[in-house]
């Protein structure tokens, strides 16, 4: 015959095992195993027993208290496991999920990522300056007169103190002779500023990419072919190219730069895109005075500058109509270059 705590232990088992949710589990465990519960009793019994039976007794005991706790926590996890189960059969995974909203480059980004990228595989190293100039820097050191127009308060933004918001980005091509001595070869993006009445193709900010390289012998030829790579790097290899001759203060001789192609939308017509030159030995000879030696002698060194409009080359590039859809935040128009 068995011991009463077997059969305890049995009906705890068939108890346990007909616990159908968590609340008839946590009865069962209180009704064996809580302080005044059946199992629990016979801890309290064993101190009434004889020698010989207590450790008959106690083995017992310990084996049912272990067995029982065992098979409920075996029940509590079928039960949780179970539980997790309905619940996620009741997830309709074809419900649309919550939007992620991505964003994406701005297409003037895009093109000046582009324009480094080329520039970088001819060696051109990155160049700033700042935005606030003095008038040295964005005409003097360039060797623009007194009274050139482009200095009139018409068509240039002054700061109360005499200082201006630079008309080009010529002036880190002084920043840079001035902080290092030759050989010279970089490119400096970054905004320019002037009081123009905006319209499709004009802004009050635009964007250009100035460039300089000064070394012992630098030629036009040099210059034309730099600047036809970059073009056909950017609008293809069956870009046509013209140099046309111009007049800047800070460089002689000076070109503007069209480009023509079939492959673009404007198709047939020319479109004017940077501006370029040998640079002045009077910006050589301004720089000299500046660092207080010689090291751009005009004799020994020659170099040619250039300022390509950026947002010039990304309208072309885009297909964009108007230079000021870069600058409203419209995300219509953004998200189409995403
Ligand atoms: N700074 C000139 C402009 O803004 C462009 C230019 C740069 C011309 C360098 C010659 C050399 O129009």
């Amino acid at each position: 015959m068995s011991h009463p705590l077997e059969e305890l232990r049995a009906s705890a088992m068939t108890d346990i095992a007909a616990a159908a949710d968590e609340q008839a589990l946590e009865a069962v465990r209180v009704r064996y195993l809580g302080r005044n519960g059946s199992i629990s009793a016979w801890s309290d019994e064993m101190r009434t027993m004889s020698k010989e039976e207590r450790p008959i007794v106690g083995k017992l005991l310990n084996e049912a208290r272990n067995a029982v706790t065992a098979a409920l926590a075996e029940s509590a996890e079928r039960l949780r496991a179970s539980k997790e189960a309905v619940a996620l059969s009741n997830i309709d995974v074809s419900l649309p999920a919550t939007p992620v909203e991505f964003g994406g480059l701005h297409p003037l980004t895009q093109m000046l990522d582009r324009a480094i990228a080329i520039f970088r595989r001819m060696g051109f190293a990155l160049a700033e300056g700042p935005d606030v100039e003095t008038e040295w820097y964005c005409f003097d050191a360039l060797n623009t007169a007194p009274d050139h127009p482009a200095r009139n308060e018409q068509d240039t933004f002054y700061l109360p103190d005499g200082r201006l918001l630079r008309t080009h980005t010529s002036t880190v091509q002084i920043r840079t002779m001035q902080s290092a001595p030759p050989p010279i070869r970089v490119i400096a993006p970054g905004s320019a500023y002037r009081r123009d009445e905006v319209d499709a193709t004009h802004s009050a900010q635009f964007h250009q990419i100035e460039g300089l390289y000064v070394d012992d012998d630098v030629s036009v030829a040099d210059l034309k072919g730099a600047l036809e790579f970059f073009l056909r790097e950017l609008f293809g290899s069956d870009t046509e190219i013209r140099f046309r001759p111009h007049y800047f203060p800070f460089t002689e001789p000076s070109f503007e730069i069209d480009v023509k192609s079939k492959a673009l939308k404007s198709g047939e017509k020319w479109l004017e895109v940077a501006g370029c030159g040998m640079v002045h030995p009077a910006v050589f000879e301004e720089v000299n005075r500046a660092r207080g030696d010689d090291a751009y002698d005009p004799e020994k060194y020659s170099g040619f500058a250039f300022g390509l409009g950026m947002d010039r080359l990304a309208m072309i590039l885009f297909d964009i109509p108007d230079i000021r859809l870069f600058a409203q935040n419209d995300l219509r128009f953004l998200r189409q270059f995403a």
